[in-house]
């Protein structure tokens, strides 16, 4: 067995995002923002210590009052409550943080604006609906209020002039991911979410041949709904104060009416600010993209579609397999049928099947049970944010779907390309984070647990070490105490690193 300790890193790394990390900017380009996409550091750039807690920081607020507060001094960061406090995203309030539920979209508050949705779209009441990505979404209100409805939202905003705004959302203890729609595929596989939202997002949606809503089609399943409210939607009421002017904003979405068609999405609804298309599972639109004169065209059948890990955004049309009768949104079990049934594209994956699948889903029910009897604040409101940093089906999620916790599956790069499966779709729509050192899901906190079911396989043993203490920094400073005893065991043992850890773990390390 192999000890290895780190040293505390300097506080000017508490709020270090390796990946994203705005020291390195200046050696990006600016063209699509380039500078604000993922760029993990090489090996010899790691930096090996560990990330001190802020100053003044306290166990976080526990779910669900965590939604609506959390400590300032958890998040200590006051530029969207100075710029945009008209909008009411939060409200600096003695020593806290509270949240109102507004937007940019919805500065009244989150929920009438998704009764509105709601309207629009009957298959958001019915269970249909179940899965979503928010794209820019900023403290993460939206995703917030759908889990009201049953719908599990993957938030996304760049490290950018919004400051910590993924970082206000972990906190609060809702589901949230650092990321750009930039120059790259997202870490999500093809046709998996069922919804993606996006209000007053700033991508340029009908810029760059329409890169941008290009990868939306890719990660959307047949069926699935694209919302967009702000600019250009409702443009003949709401032109004024964005600088520019009712013609060119006529014009703009004429363009991004135009592009979606071309991409076989038909408009559903719209009203007031917002508008709502959906994409088709009809495959006769896919058929006239294979003509040579379309554009944008369907995308080479070489293109692996769910490849998500430093891929370039193509100027292609990703089209769902016409062999595959099961992935459109009408066509899969409802949940929580959804969660236990095998995925049809397990016959893609080496080894898998339905048995394997139903093999795997009733071990994680064994394991949970346990991970339960040692660490009895699983399950609880103790723990809420949750990653299973090598998941392969995403059962240790699909196991905890009733807890008060949200789990965040993580496929990693090196190891074989799950993702597809939907079942990992489940609490966390399928996250890739296609590194051993990627800190995408950088800044984890408040309640960050990890089930640390790492591999043993020998040539992965000592990355695994690293990877552990990479991981360090989304820890909450009580829950690194788990990482700290669970290190030195992780080359040796695998699943059974949680056990290990967490049975020499007393109730004291957890947020009281
Ligand atoms: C004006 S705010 C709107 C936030 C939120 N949707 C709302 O309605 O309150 C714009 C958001 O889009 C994000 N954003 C800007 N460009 C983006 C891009 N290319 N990809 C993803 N998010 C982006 C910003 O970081 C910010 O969260």
């Amino acid at each position: 067995m192999k000890f290895v300790s780190f040293p505390e890193c300097s506080l000017d790394y508490q709020d270090y995002t390796p990946c994203t990390d705005p020291k390195r900017w200046r050696k990006y380009g600016m063209h699509r923002l380039t500078f604000m996409e993922r760029h993990c550091l090489a090996v010899f750039e790691r930096k090996e210590c560990l990330v001190p807690p802020p100053e003044g920081y306290k166990p976080p607020i526990r779910w669900p009052k965590s939604r609506d507060e959390c400590w300032y001094r958890n998040v200590p960061y006051d530029w969207i409550n100075e710029e945009k406090s008209n909008q009411n995203w939060l409200r600096k309030q003695g020593e806290k943080f509270l949240f109102p539920g507004g937007g940019t979209m919805f500065p009244k508050g989150v929920s009438a604006y998704v009764d509105l949705m709601q309207d629009l779209i009957s298959n958001m009441k019915d269970g249909t609906v179940q899965t979503a990505i928010d794209t820019g979404c900023g403290v993460a209100s939206w995703g917030g209020n759908l889990l009201d409805h049953g719908i599990l939202t993957v938030s996304l905003a760049p490290r950018d002039n919004h400051e910590a705004q993924v970082q206000f959302a972990l906190e609060r203890g809702i589901p949230a991911i650092l990321g750009i729609i930039s120059t790259q595929w997202l870490p999500f596989p093809s046709n998996s979410f069922d919804m993606a939202h996006c209000s007053r997002c700033l991508i340029p949606w009908t810029e760059f041949g329409g890169l941008h809503l290009l990868e939306i089609n890719r990660i959307l399943r047949p069926g699935g709904f694209w919302v967009l409210s702000g600019p250009p939607v409702n443009y003949q009421n709401r032109w004024r104060g964005w600088n520019t002017t009712v013609q060119e904003q006529k014009s703009d979405y004429d363009r991004l009416q135009k592009l979606l068609t071309s991409m076989c999405f038909k408009l559903y609804n719209k009203k007031d600010d917002i508008a709502m298309w959906q994409k088709t599972s009809n495959s006769s639109c896919y058929n006239r993209l294979a003509k040579p004169d379309a554009y944008p065209p369907k995308c080479d059948d070489s293109l692996e579609l769910d490849s998500a890990w430093y891929t370039p955004l193509h100027p292609c049309v990703v089209v769902p397999d016409p062999k595959l009768k099961n992935i459109s949104l009408k066509s899969i079990p409802k949940w929580p049928e959804r969660l236990h049934v095998a995925p049809e594209r397990m016959s893609e994956i080496q080894g898998g099947s339905a048995s394997a699948f139903k093999h795997d889903d009733s071990k994680w029910k064994v394991r949970a049970k346990h991970y339960k009897k040692v660490l009895p604040a699983l399950g609880t409101d103790k723990i809420r944010n949750v990653m299973d940093m090598n998941t392969v089906y995403g059962g240790f999620a699909a196991t905890l779907i009733d807890d008060p916790l949200w789990v965040m599956n993580v496929v990693l790069s090196y190891s074989a390309n799950t993702l597809a499966i939907k079942h990992l779709c489940v609490r966390y729509n399928c996250i890739r984070i296609r590194s051993k050192y990627d800190m995408n899901v950088e800044k984890m906190s408040p309640h960050l647990f990890m089930p640390c079911s790492f591999t043993t396989n020998s040539h992965l043993a000592n990355i695994n070490l690293y990877d552990l203490q990479a991981c360090k920094p989304l820890l909450t400073p009580n829950r690194q105490k788990i990482l700290n005893k669970a290190t030195p065991i992780v080359p040796t043992i695998s699943d059974a690193c949680f056990a290990s850890a967490a049975t020499s773990l007393s109730e004291s390390y957890i947020d009281k």
